[in-house]
């Protein structure tokens, strides 16, 4: 007959709290050093706000930028950049015309929205810091 001893849960229960507690900070100061020179996490607090807002991205790219209509923008995968932050600020400026696109539906320059250049620089942090989520 197998016995269960109820104190070896416990102490899992525990130590899994322990490296969650342990491991947070560290994740959070991976990316803060991870960020290139010119973005702050408050960039891309801003840009997660308007991503979801006012530059409409995410009625094509999804709330979480999983993709939906427009590619996913969350994996390793660039189609028009080189996953530099510059270069995904220049793509969001230009947008992706037709004859480019890989699945033939085009991307207005800004996504079609009213985003000043400054927001999209926001926008394009938040962009940039979504494949850093998908790391381990
Ligand atoms: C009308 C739908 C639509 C909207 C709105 C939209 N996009 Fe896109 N986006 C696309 C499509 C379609 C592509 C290119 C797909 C392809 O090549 O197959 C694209 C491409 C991109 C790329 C290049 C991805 C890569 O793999 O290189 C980025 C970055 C991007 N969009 C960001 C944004 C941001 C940020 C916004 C909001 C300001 C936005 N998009 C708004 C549809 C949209």
């Amino acid at each position: 007959m197998i016995r269960i001893r109820p104190t070896r849960f416990v102490v899992a229960g525990s130590l899994l709290t322990l490296i969650g507690v342990l491991t947070a900070p560290t994740m959070l100061e991976a990316q803060a050093d991870a960020l290139p020179d010119s973005v702050t996490p408050a960039m891309v607090a801003e840009g997660a706000t308007l991503f979801q807002g006012a530059g409409i991205c995410a009625a094509c790219h999804g709330p979480d930028g999983t993709g939906l209509t427009g590619p996913d923008l969350t994996d390793d995968e660039w189609l028009h950049s080189d996953g530099s932050y510059e270069s995904i600020v220049e793509r969001i400026l230009a947008g992706v015309p037709a004859d480019s696109s890989k699945s033939g539906i085009p991307m207005l320059p800004k996504g079609g929205s009213q985003l000043t250049d400054a927001q999209v620089r926001l926008v394009a942090a938040y962009v940039w810091s979504l494949r850093l989520e998908e790391a381990p």
